[in-house]
Formats: structure tokens, sequence, C-alpha cells
């Protein structure tokens, strides 16, 4: 049985009007627990409308919805409890920050799980020092910090609730690249420590090569492509077909043998370029 399961899911903005939009179109996919899920796909290939169906923040126009194997629109306190499951960090943290305090934003998913004040603030501070946000932050708006630590914030107001399954929507978009390095290194470190399950929606093919255990390519509302890595980057130019890239030194790779060197292609993240340039020269010296 899989941990989280679509089922025919299809979802019509403005359903009924003139200016109704299909940005879902009967997708089916499947989650086990553990799964390290990267969803990529072009801008407006229906993303976050399917990441904010995983917590039920969205109600399909038709087909299902699964947490270990029951539909989580079966009744009230089911939607409920997937809310705090499944927790979601949205693309834009401003649309999750709205509370007078940082304590207070990541205080909000614990309070409305009727935790005790004790147990809410022994959450709040363990999910601010496990994002990187000092204590003397929490009593600021969220609204004085910067990019960066607006999205800390936001990540820390989900993880307080403790979700079985994690789901982060452009969690790096806008950010530097040390703030990117940052963010990444704590979503990985969340899924090592709690064994939980990880989605994340991403731009970045780099970053998607080096955490996905799995990886989802959206396309028009639909889904193109599931598989691992290895599968989805072995299709460069579909990829490139429909809007999307490989990670950069899989294009250098792929120059690279073009040119005439004996380099394997399936190369997608610098560590495996360093091992293959290595495999390369070490068996150049040997044939000397
Ligand atoms: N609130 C909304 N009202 C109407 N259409 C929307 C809304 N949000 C998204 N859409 C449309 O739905 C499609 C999918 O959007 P979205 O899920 O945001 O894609 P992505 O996250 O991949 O960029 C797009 O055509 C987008 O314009
Ligand atoms: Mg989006």
């Amino acid at each position: 049985m899989s941990h989280l399961q679509t089922e025919n899911l299809t979802y019509i903005y403005g359903a009924g009007t003139p200016f109704k939009i299909t940005a879902l179109d009967n997708i089916n996919i499947n989650i086990e627990k553990g799964d390290f899920v990267a969803i990529i796909g072009h801008t407006g290939s229906g993303k976050s409308t399917l990441v904010q169906h995983l917590n039920g923040l969205l109600k399909p126009t038709d087909g299902k919805i699964f947490l270990d194997g029951e539909n989580i629109h079966q009744s009230k306190s089911k939607l409920f409890d997937t809310r705090y499951r499944v927790g979601l960090c949205f693309q834009y943290p401003e649309y999750q920050l709205f509370e007078s305090t940082v304590y207070k934003d990541i205080a909000f998913g614990p309070t409305n799980m009727g935790l005790s004040v004790t147990e809410i603030d022994e959450r709040v501070r363990k999910a601010a020092k496990y994002v990187g946000i000092p204590d003397e932050m929490l009593s600021k708006s969220p609204f004085d910090l910067s990019g960066g630590e607006k999205r800390r914030v936001a990540i820390a107001g989900v993880i307080s609730m403790e979700p079985e399954i994690l789901i982060l929507d452009e969690p790096t978009s806008g950010l530097d690249p040390m703030g990117r390095e940052q963010i990444l290194d704590l979503i990985k470190n969340y899924r090592e420590t709690t064994g939980n399950t990880v989605i994340i929606v991403s731009h970045s093919m780099d970053d998607v090569a080096r955490f996905a255990t799995k990886v989802i390519v959206m396309n028009d509302a639909k889904v193109d492509l599931t598989g691992t890595v290895d599968d989805i980057f072995e299709n460069s130019t579909h990829l490139q077909d429909i809007g999307l890239s490989v990670p950069q030194i899989t294009e250098v790779f792929i120059k690279l043998r073009e040119k005439g060197y004996p380099v394997s292609e399936k190369v997608y993240t610098v560590e495996q370029g360093y091992n293959e340039l290595k495999r390369l020269f070490e068996g150049s010296v040997n044939n000397d």
C-alpha cells in the first residue's frame, strides 16, 4: 500500500465559468514512506495545484487522494488529521506568514492541533532552533525579516507540526547560493534524522539530481514521466522539448562525449563527474 497516492486526480479552476483552466488532468502518483520526491515541470504545469491537494487544502474536481489507504476527504476528522500529518510549505512564504510575531507564526499549527501551552512552546523552540532562527528573532514581526529568514520561519511553522510527510513548494527560489545550500541541507537533514517522507517542488535540476530518490515530471496538467534520477535525466532531449533542462554537469558530459571523449553521459552530480574524469585520466595514464 502506498503512503500517499492520487487516483485519477483532476482539478479545474473556475469550473463552470468561461475562464475554466484544467490545472490537473487525471493524475496518478504513488509515494512510499521515506521517499525523497522531486516534482519538476515548467511554470504553469500544475505543480503547486498538485501539492495543495496532497494535504487536502484543495478539493479535487474529480478523483481521490489516499493517505495510508484512506481517502483524505472521507470525513471532516480525516481531513483535519491529514492537514497535520502532511505539512505543506507554500511557494511564497508571504502567503503563509500573517501573525504579529515569528513565535506566533511558528506556533499556529501546534496551537490548532490542540497541544498544551508547554508542548506548543517546546515545539516552537525546537523548530526555530532546527531551522537556525535565534531566540531573539521570535518576538520580531515576520515582515521585518529577509527573504531567507522568512523562508526559514515558514519551514519552521510546518516542521513544528512534526508532519510525517513534509512538502516544500520551491523552497529555494529567490535565495542566493548560500541561502539555497542552507535550506537544502536542512531539508536533507530533516529527512535523514526523522526518516519522514519529503516532497520538493523544484526548478533546479542540479538540486534534484543530488537529493531525489524519485522524480515526477509534470507537463501541461499531466504527469509526463516518473522514475529515478537516472530514468529522468537520461531523456535529455525529451526534457528540453517540454521546457526543462538536465543538470549543468550532465550538459558538460554530453558535450565531452560529442567531442569524442569516452565518458559516460549518465553523470548527474558534480561528484559523479569528478569520479568519471578521474576514471578517464587514470585510464589514460595506465594505457600510456
Ligand atoms: N488561483 C488560481 N485561479 C485560476 N487559475 C490558476 C490559479 N492558480 C493556478 N492557476 C492556473 O493553473 C495552472 C497550474 O498552475 P500552478 O499549479 O500554479 O503551476 P506551477 O506551480 O507548475 O507553476 C496554470 O495555468 C495557472 O495559471
Ligand atoms: Mg508553483
